[in-house]
């Protein structure tokens, strides 16, 4: 009588937690846009070379993003589990693989810690545009950013976004991450082109588009290169098991091939039209694209604050941020979420509200450090938020990328029938998989942990 209720009971929650496939393009696009293409990317961007640096992005993208994001989706699928299990039972039962289940939750964990941060800022910053509070005359914009993150704000506003992201996880994958991301992304992409439009039209609009787009490749450094290959993993949500997570959702008929490609494009084009949104605005109104983190939340409201309708302009702006940053943050959560599920058989409920409440205390730290109590706290000349955003960007997901590159190209045999290629395409794969790929990663990780210097 239990087995048969127990039965019934893992029966129902199965049929709840599985993607559709429109669903499952949709929310891989949300979790791959984010604040790293509407916020880190423009500011990489600006700093490390302009268009220069979009081409080496999109080359990164194209022969190292790529190829793992099709190689996370067919371990999620080909394991049917979080990343701990999925590469146990791929690798017939070794510990030392099962061990990348820790691994990706200690990423997750970090990520979300600065991430949710940066997700409260946008909420403050929609509210603050919307009621016209931003624009009021008095101090700079960079002493109100300033004045924001050096008291406890930022706190309550990680942790209002912990509280949406984790509302939505304890739904589950149909009746939550898919159906609000098949609302928010086509959404987004529309107040995206409102934005885009205004922004071309500004005057002087065409210097923006052209230092994104007309490439000057004497601006590029060998630091670029590693930048833009650290930048495609975090902007493809690479190497932390949040992909390969969301491969466990996926029916058998879905194509990954053509999903790898949809999620690549929609990556791209998001980033695309970013920039077009952000770097004409920002010559327009003669600001400084290196301007770094604070570009969008520094820079962006002196634009907006000369614009007609500026307030509405930055409102929608920052909303879009917030959008773009919770779809995300809704993938960043299912992986150790997904994770206490099967490893202490809690139900979604009891997971998905324990797990938010520890990343949000995790999320602590990052928020007061940006100018906080926690401010001059920065060993190594780094706060906490930086040290966050460095360790997982350019140690922690390449090394976890390096995992998926060597597990499908040297260890698991059976990858490309789960992945559906044959012939030139699968050659080209597993190639990349096998050489290019962990090639580049080494470089970016040696490169991360100091061990190449550039002058
Ligand atoms: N790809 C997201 C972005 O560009 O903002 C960030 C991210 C999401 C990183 C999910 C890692 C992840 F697992």
């Amino acid at each position: 009588m239990n087995n048969q209720k127990s039965l019934h009971n893992s029966q129902k929650t199965d049929s709840k937690e599985r993607f559709t496939s429109k669903g499952f393009i949709l929310s891989a696009i949300g979790s791959s846009v984010g604040l790293g293409n509407m916020w880190k990317f423009p500011y990489v961007t600006g700093k490390f070379g302009g268009a220069a640096f979009f081409l080496l992005f999109i080359i990164c993208l194209i022969i190292v993003g790529l190829p793992i994001l099709l190689a996370e989706m067919t371990i999620g699928r080909g394991g049917r589990g979080n990343a701990s299990v999925s590469f146990f039972n791929l690798s017939g039962g070794s510990k030392y693989w099962g061990a990348f289940g820790l691994l990706s939750i200690l990423t997750a964990f970090m990520i979300m810690s600065y991430y949710s941060v940066v997700a409260g800022w946008t909420l403050h910053y929609t509210v603050q545009s919307f009621t016209g509070l931003l624009f009021e005359e008095g101090s700079s914009y960079k002493e109100k950013f300033e004045s924001f993150t050096s008291g406890y704000w930022p706190v309550l506003w990680q942790g209002i976004m912990m509280l949406f992201t984790g509302g939505v996880i304890v739904k589950g994958i149909s009746g939550g991450i898919e159906k609000f991301n098949k609302i928010l992304i086509p959404g987004f992409l529309i107040i995206l082109l409102v934005l885009m439009f205004r922004s071309l039209t500004l005057p002087g609009a065409a210097e923006g588009a052209s230092f994104f787009l007309k490439p000057d490749f004497s601006k590029l450094n060998a630091e670029s290169a590693l930048v833009a290959l650290g930048h495609s993993f975090f902007s493809l949500s690479l190497g932390m098991g949040c992909m390969l997570t969301y491969g466990s959702y996926v029916k058998q008929t879905q194509s990954l091939g053509k999903a790898t490609l949809a999620i690549g494009f929609g990556d791209l084009l998001y980033a695309l039209i970013a920039g077009l949104v952000i770097f004409p605005t920002v010559f327009s109104y003669g600001l400084e694209p290196g301007e770094g983190v604070g570009l969008a939340f520094m820079a962006l409201p002196a634009a907006f604050s000369q614009m007609s309708f500026g307030f509405f302009f930055g409102g929608l702006f920052f909303l879009l941020l917030a959008i773009a940053a919770f779809t995300s943050a809704l993938s960043i959560l299912e992986v150790p979420v997904s994770y206490a599920m099967h490893k202490w058989q809690w139900s979604r409920k009891k997971s998905a509200i324990l797990v938010s409440i520890l990343c949000f205390l995790v999320g602590i730290p990052s928020a007061l450090s940006v100018g906080g109590v926690l401010g001059d706290f920065a060993p190594g000349g780094k706060t906490i938020f930086d040290w966050m955003d460095f360790i997982t960007s350019y140690v922690l997901m390449p090394f976890g990328g390096l995992l998926v590159t060597l597990f499908t190209g040297y260890v698991w045999k059976k990858a490309g029938d789960e992945a559906g290629l044959k012939g030139f395409s699968y050659k080209a794969w597993i190639f990349l998989l096998r050489v290019v790929a962990p090639i580049l990663i080494v470089c970016v990780f040696l490169y991360s942990v100091g061990l190449i210097q550039f002058t």
